[in-house]
């Protein structure tokens, strides 16, 4: 989408449709007083009223609730709703008055991410309908000063970067595969001189000991991936690792899932995707940070070949775990992957990855979880969550927890020896193979996908793109 920021008088923006905000209470302004449809259009969060203006162009009007309760997020879903709007009256340009009830950065910042977001489709499966075509929002004007120009730059590559994510989310596992994801990475790396990728099969992993890659990926017919990606933004700052869970479709394997919701497994590679975009957006913004991308791509299937409940094998680091549920493969990916971020040089960590339904017990579709090892890591990226409408929330770590994921006859078991506290016994797995480096997990099982958010819908989020960015920024520099 075409973003641009201008100055300028309201009905003058040579847009097909101009999107006014109004607060509860707050009547439409005198110069549309009389135009057809201006009754209906009143303040209250989330109504919307088209206005048909004489002369010039369509204008809509959106409720913003009340004035003092106006933020970012009421911004981006009051943004998604008029680029809604917009494609369904057929019109593929619109023009934003950016209310003065929020500062002008934040409110560039919402409108561009809500807009883009909230025009999303994923249509590459569908047979076009010859009668009604679908209206492509080509361009969004921001009526605002021309030096939030960089905002809304910035605010449109975090958007894209996201949108993409959510093409690779919501592609099924039978194109999805983990040849796609490093096809993808190896785009990226073709984009920027900046970015650098290098892609290992199952010999060469199975050969440098990556015991947990190569034992969830033997039950399938597709070859497994390790995706390394580097992007080289120079700084001062610590290298940051961003470890990405990759499994293209999870069965769970031996201990096979229901069937009921199954289909939703193709979204387990969610961590991967938000991973690899989030490094092309770092890249595209020119971020002065050193990121180092490790993304485990499998499938986890049930075969005659597959792992089974009790096989003992060795992580990349020399730990022996019991694969007591083979359901739960992703710390076992994650764990060969922390391993080799830590060997390759990360001193800093952040994984993101489809871990637990226990997280959507806990936290819902409201707050991604994060489990840490370090004060500061933890809290940057729960502002970052603040800051991007990703929330996140804190789960503590603890002796008692760890406990719980010892082994019977190896060091560890991938399955702990209670079923309470899911989303923190699997990080405390994951804390195995991080050696002193500091390091955050965040679990996006509750948040990945139908997360409930009017400019994310029902499918695939994209969830941590923008986060992983926001944080990039923090610790770059
Ligand atoms: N990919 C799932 C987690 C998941 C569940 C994501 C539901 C999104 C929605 C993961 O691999 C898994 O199966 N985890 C198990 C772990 C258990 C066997 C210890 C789980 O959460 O049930
Ligand atoms: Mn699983
Ligand atoms: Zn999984």
């Amino acid at each position: 989408m075409k973003v641009e920021v201008r100055d300028g008088d309201l009905l003058a923006a040579d847009s097909e449709l101009i999107v006014i905000g109004l607060h509860d209470g707050e009547a439409v302004p005198a110069a549309l007083a009389a135009a057809a449809g201006a009754d209906a259009a009143k303040g209250s969060f989330k109504a919307l009223a088209a206005v048909f203006p004489a002369d010039g162009p369509r204008v809509l009007v959106v409720g913003l609730g009340e004035r003092e309760k106006l933020d970012a997020e009421r911004m981006r879903v009051a943004a998604a709703l008029a680029v809604k709007e917009a494609a369904g009256l057929g019109l593929g340009s619109l023009a934003w008055l950016p209310p003065d009830s929020v500062a002008e950065e934040a409110a560039v910042e919402a409108l561009v991410t809500g807009t883009i977001l909230g025009s999303y489709r994923f249509d590459r499966f569908r047979r076009e309908s010859p009668d009604e075509p679908p209206t492509e929002i080509e361009s969004l004007t921001l009526l605002a000063p021309a030096e939030l120009a960089v905002t809304a730059e910035a605010a449109r590559i975090g958007a894209e970067a996201q949108n993409r994510a959510r093409d690779l989310q919501n592609t099924p596992a039978n194109f999805a595969t983990p040849g796609f994801l490093a096809d993808r990475a190896e785009e990226i790396a073709a984009r920027f001189d900046s970015v650098g990728a290098e892609v290992l099969g199952r010999d060469e992993m199975v050969a440098m000991g990556m015991g947990g890659l190569a034992a969830v990926s033997q039950g399938s017919a597709e070859s497994p991936r390790l995706i390394v990606l580097r992007y080289s933004g120079g700084g001062s700052g610590p290298t940051l690792g961003l470890i990405g869970k990759g499994v293209t479709f999870d069965t769970g394997g031996i201990s096979l899932k229901p069937g009921a919701s199954m289909h939703e497994m193709k979204f387990d590679m969610s961590g991967a995707a938000a991973v690899l975009e989030a490094v092309a957006a770092t890249a595209e913004l020119g971020l002065e940070i050193d990121l180092l991308a490790v993304v485990p791509a499998t499938e986890n299937m049930p075969s005659g070949t597959a792992i089974k409940p009790g096989d003992v094998i060795t992580q990349y680091n020399g730990v022996t775990v019991e694969v007591n549920n083979t359901d739960a493969e992703g710390r076992l990916i994650l764990a060969d992957a922390l391993a080799y971020a830590v060997e390759l040089g990360a001193e800093r960590l952040v994984d993101i990855a489809t871990l637990t339904g226990a997280v959507l017990i806990a936290l819902g579709s409201t707050y991604a979880a994060v489990v840490a090892n370090d004060d500061g890591l933890a809290g940057e990226l729960v502002e970052a969550g603040a800051e991007t409408g990703e929330l996140t929330w804190r789960l503590p770590l603890h002796d008692e927890f760890r406990q719980m994921m010892k082994g019977t006859v190896a060091d560890l078991s991938n399955l702990a020896s209670k079923r309470e506290a899911g989303t923190i016994t699997a990080a405390c797995f994951l804390e195995e193979f991080v050696d002193d480096t500091p390091w955050a997990h965040i679990d996006i099982a509750g948040t990945a996908w139908d997360a409930g958010r009017a400019y994310t819908g029902k499918e695939a989020s994209g969830f941590g793109v923008r986060l992983l960015v926001d944080l990039a920024r923090r610790l770059a520099g």
